[in-house]
């Protein structure tokens, strides 16, 4: 037999018992079998690949390539619901639009899937393409994506032109599972299904259980004159729909032939409603998947078009949501805030709204990924959540604006030193080291109450100090003369020397904070104190063996894995770090562990004051001579006095070699140093 042909076959008895296994749940052959048929078509389509059409079964498998979301437009209205928070006002709903009716409609009550929204357009029995709702005029085109969920009919037995509307959602315990097994977490099963039909890789796509209920659909064959009719439709064609479904009707009739059409499910007269709408909402953790609502539709379609639509809302359906959101207020504008390691987080700047005893005004969006996902333009209605004690985060667009169409973009370029920005993984990143936003959190970050705690240099004196190019590095914090602060506005004698205090006081910060201040990517506190813990308990430790370029020895610590093991060598071998750190610790910053310190080895050097000046050939860094002394009972004092007992001289010693000639104190020339330590 042909192969074409061979391959249309495997095709189509494939997708026939992917539909019996993944939609009815009711396979007709064993797993096996199944997978021979798969094996035997994945053959033959690697080897005839102008066979394999679109809509294959092997679709399911995805792909590594990388997905595009092009925007399409939405060839038929993508309306969102009018909602109501409260049973009684549900029914008065349903009484005053079943009044208009004559009396005589009916609704359905349809579960509302707390996902993701899906519109799947087919044509000549095939499926064309799925867009997300976007704006409700165009979406993302996640046809891959959406290829992969085996739920999904990839070809359906009705040829002219049909877009479905349908929801899609992963279930809770899936979920619990998929997300105990990712780094980065998914905050609730939605996020997670939005997420995953932007995932760039559709072989990622189809690793996530996902499922789908479809709802709604358009039919250009003038089939279905009414919703009941048009599911059970859909149901034909092997879509999912939703089995819990609820029916009411003051026709007696109607109700008959509902239960008819779904046999089991509950039709009751319009008085039943309410009850109805109580029970579900208390039983909704019963169902395995969440759903934030209740949707109430009216079922003839002439009855619909009637009562026509809002610029939103369809006038003939409502959703009764089970929770009023905590907050809900509206996006005014999304700032771009640059990291001191330059990652870009965009801020949501919101229309004041109370919430939790406080007024929140601005949101994280996390990166742009989230906005895609949550579909967020600025002017939409966005319902925002406080989780604990954390900062509030946007949960979900409530309601487009009428006005701005868009989903929000970050700029291409960083807006505070017009660098490209660039995407690693789910983040954008201004990569210039000298971008002034990034040295101004750089600084920011230093002085902070969890590293080095310099009180007086809160954030707005740091950007005042920084705006006049007095402190631009961390070095400067030490260097700057507060002095100069005189007569400025807000420097009052006083604040200057409570200043002065302050950054003197921060020298004795220890080596934990000041390495974590240090702000290098992945040395936050926990990777400091770890270091400290396991021996790393000097910056010369720390050195030595990133030079040997040993990230080995970082990894084999409880809680540092590769990544930032190879982090710490980059750091701390990095000549532009190691000539910040031999600067601080000129200045008389903490770059060793107290209590700790080196081991000690004799008491050679036991009660003498040694003072080290200039640079070495063999102690380079000139704490390795530091150390040295250190190990044989010596101490080590920063400048010259007369308590000191000698003066360690390497070349370019500077004043400190004057001042101990004219003390009279001993110098220790390098080589006499190291004969010393050897004991001669
Ligand atoms: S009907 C015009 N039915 O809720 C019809 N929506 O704003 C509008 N949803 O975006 C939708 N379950 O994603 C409908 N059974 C259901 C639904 C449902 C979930 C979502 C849908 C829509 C949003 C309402």
């Amino acid at each position: 037999m042909d192969a074409k042909k061979r391959i249309e076959e495997l095709a189509a008895e494939l997708l026939k018992h992917q539909y019996l296994y993944y939609v009815r749940a009711r396979p007709e052959i064993s797993d096996e079998e199944y997978d021979r048929m798969f094996d035997a078509l994945l053959r033959l389509e690697k080897r005839f690949p102008q066979y394999a059409g679109a809509n294959s079964p092997s679709r399911r498998i995805g792909s590594d390539l990388d997905n595009a979301f092009p925007e399409k437009a939405h060839t038929v209205p993508v309306l969102s619901l009018d909602k109501v928070y409260q049973a009684e006002e549900l029914e008065q709903w349903l009484l005053k639009t079943a009044a208009a009716a004559g009396g005589g409609a009916g609704f359905t009550v349809e579960e509302k899937i707390d996902g993701a929204s899906i519109v799947l357009y087919y044509d000549r029995g095939e499926l064309q393409y799925a867009l997300t709702r976007g704006n409700g005029l165009l979406g993302n085109d996640v046809s891959a994506n959406v290829r992969t969920i085996s739920q999904v009919p990839l070809r359906i037995a009705e040829s002219s032109p049909l877009a479905v509307r349908g929801e899609i959602y992963i279930m809770r315990g899936d979920f619990e599972r998929f997300n105990s097994q990712v780094a980065e977490k998914y905050a609730n099963p939605r996020n997670l299904a939005a997420g995953s039909l932007r995932n760039l890789k559709s072989s990622l796509a189809a690793r996530v259980p996902l499922n789908i209920f479809v709802y709604e659909g358009f039919f250009q064959n003038g089939s279905g004159r009414d919703h009941l009719e048009i599911l059970q439709r859909l149901l034909e064609l092997g879509f999912r729909v939703n089995p819990h479904l609820g029916y009411f009707s003051a026709d007696e009739a109607k109700r008959l032939l509902a239960l008819r059409l779904f046999p089991g499910i509950s039709a009751e007269p319009l008085t039943g409603l309410k009850e109805y709408l109580l029970r579900r909402a208390a039983t909704r953790a019963e169902i395995p998947y969440d759903i934030d609502g209740l949707v109430i539709k009216v079922v003839e379609m002439d009855f619909r078009r009637e009562l026509g639509t809002t610029a939103h809302h369809p006038r003939w359906a409502m959703a009764y949501k089970f929770d009023s959101p905590q907050g809900r207020t509206v996006l005014l504008d999304v700032q771009v805030q640059v990291g001191r390691n330059g990652r870009v987080t965009p801020v949501a700047l919101l229309k004041p709204v109370a919430l939790s005893g406080s007024t929140v005004t601005r949101a994280t969006l996390h990166n742009q990924d989230y906005i895609d996902m949550l579909e967020l333009g600025i002017g939409d209605e966005v319902s925002i959540s406080k989780r604990g004690d954390v900062i509030p985060a946007v949960d979900e667009v409530l309601e487009k604006s009428e006005q701005a169409p868009g989903i929000y973009k970050l700029p291409d370029r960083c807006p505070f030193c017009q660098m490209p920005l660039v995407k690693e993984g789910a983040h954008h990143f201004c990569k210039n080291d000298a971008c002034p936003e990034r040295r101004r959190r750089m600084l920011e970050y230093f002085c902070a109450k969890e590293q080095m705690d310099i009180e007086t240099l809160g954030e707005k004196t740091i950007a005042f100090l920084f705006a006049k190019g007095w402190v631009q590095s961390i070095p400067d914090i030490y260097r700057f003369d507060y002095g100069l602060l005189a007569g400025e506005e807000g420097f009052k004698e006083k604040k200057i020397t409570r200043i002065r205090a302050a950054v003197e006081a921060s020298k004795s910060r220890p080596f934990a904070k000041v390495l974590a201040a240090l702000g290098f990517e992945g040395v936050a506190s926990a990777v400091a104190t770890a270091l400290i813990a396991n021996g790393f308990d000097s910056v010369e430790k720390i050195v030595a063996c990133a030079k040997k370029n040993d990230w080995e020895a970082f990894a084999r610590m409880e809680g540092i894995g590769e990544v930032t093991a190879r982090l710490l060598v980059e750091h701390f071998s990095s000549p532009v770090n190691l000539k910040l750190i031999a600067r601080l610790r000129e200045i008389g910053l903490q770059f060793q562990a107290a209590g700790g310190g080196p081991e000690r080895m004799d008491d050679s050097f036991a009660g003498q004051v040694w003072v080290v000046s200039g640079t070495f050939a063999n102690f380079s860094p000139r704490s390795l001579a530091v150390t040295e002394i250190e190990k044989r009972g010596g101490k080590v004092a920063e400048s010259v006095s007369s308590r000191t007992n000698f003066l360690l001289s390497g070349s370019h010693p500077g004043s400190k070699l004057a001042r101990a000639e004219k003390l009279r104190i001993p110098i220790v020339t390098e080589g006499e140093f190291l004969k010393l330590l050897a004991g001669k």
